[in-house]
């Protein structure tokens, strides 16, 4: 069985928030930012706005796109890290789309490497598990657990959501050629938003003889060396994309577009330089919204279909990386 990516949505919260508006909440100016990131602009989630709205606007703009109705998708695979609840949030995208069939729908958590990973698993599921039109959606609000005292982080984010209709199709028209995944719980503590006890709860108490009920608890901002995360990534990326290459049997001459999560404008320079692909077959929208984790690139990857830079038959290496650490590439034909 082979599958095929046949639309592709994308929604982006109301509210901008510029580097001049960030300035006025911490120490810090458009000239760094702008020069050490390449970003602009982000938006983030306000008044009756969620994580499931956008996901929803996203989701419906690939049905359309792939004109395919919402009762005939049987699997949603929601990839996200700041879930509406903790449980998970795919079941809430499931009812708001008003799906009449219930289709099977649940969270994907990878951090800025969870769109790579829904993708294989949606292909997973349509070449082992006989499902047909499978809905991928990425879609985050790090504004959630972002310091925003912090200007080394908070300046990076954004919240977004991005989807796409994958479809089953005959072995000959398979367009998801190959792909590469990988995770190193040992570079954890470079990059986390770690769930931690209350210091003080009246509640519970761990000094009780039983130490139960347990404190109240809560995940902590997100934190992050920089330094170590950006050299990671370099380092890695290139090697992931070009194992996915050699397995595909292409060769990186062969892509069209380098489609990377977009996290720093230095970080998509140094890889594709490193692979020696011309900046301009580097997807990049990160100055309008910032780094928005497992949303980042199928907003890109959206803009660049509807622009009409991608252009069907393109051949897209697309690869994450992030927290977890996760990392991975998939290369597929649009
Ligand atoms: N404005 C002004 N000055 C700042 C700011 C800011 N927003 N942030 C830091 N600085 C200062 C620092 O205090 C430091 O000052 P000092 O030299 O006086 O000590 C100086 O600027 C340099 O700071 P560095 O942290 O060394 O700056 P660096 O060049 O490493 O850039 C950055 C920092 C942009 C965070 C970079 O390391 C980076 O982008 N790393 C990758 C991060 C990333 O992509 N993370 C997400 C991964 S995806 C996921 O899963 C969430």
């Amino acid at each position: 069985k082979g599958c095929k990516l046949i639309g592709c949505g994308s929604a982006v919260p109301s509210l901008k928030i510029s580097n001049d508006d960030l300035a006025k909440v911490v120490d810090t100016n458009d000239e760094w930012i702008s020069v050490r990131t390449g970003i602009r602009n982000r938006r983030i989630l306000s008044g009756k706005e969620s994580l499931t709205t956008l996901a929803v606007e996203a989701a419906l703009k690939a049905l359309e796109m792939a004109q395919v109705d919402v009762d005939d998708v049987d699997l949603i695979l929601m990839c996200t890290s700041s879930p509406d609840d903790l449980f998970g949030s795919a079941p809430q995208v499931q009812k708001a789309l008003g799906c009449k069939r219930n289709p099977l729908a649940y969270d994907i958590t990878a951090a800025c490497s969870g769109f790579v990973m829904g993708l294989v698993s949606a292909a997973c599921h349509i070449r082992g598990g006989g499902f047909k039109n499978v809905l991928v959606i990425g879609a985050d609000a790090l504004s959630r657990f972002v310091d925003w005292t912090d200007r080394g982080t908070c300046i990076l984010f954004g919240d977004a959501a991005g989807a796409v209709l994958v479809q089953a199709c005959d072995s000959e028209d398979d367009s998801l050629l190959a792909f590469d995944l990988h995770s190193d719980g040992d570079g954890n503590r470079h990059l986390n938003a770690a769930f931690k006890e209350s210091e003080t709860d009246e509640l519970g108490s761990n000094g009780s003889v039983l130490g139960f009920p347990p404190r109240r608890a809560s995940f902590s901002c997100l934190q992050m060396n920089g330094k170590e995360v950006f050299r990671f990534a370099v380092r890695v990326v290139p090697q992931s994309v070009e194992a996915a290459l050699a397995k595909a049997g292409l060769p990186a001459s062969s892509i069209d577009w380098l489609l990377l999560h977009q996290a720093n404008q230095r970080i998509l320079d140094g890889v594709s330089s490193r692979m020696q692909i011309p900046s301009e077959q580097v997807i990049s929208n990160l100055a309008n919204y910032g780094n928005t984790s497992a949303a980042s690139i199928p907003l890109a990857l959206d803009e660049a279909v509807r622009s009409g830079k991608v252009k069907p038959g393109h051949t897209i290496a697309a690869a994450g990386f992030g927290a977890g650490l996760t990392w991975g590439s998939t290369i597929f034909r649009w």
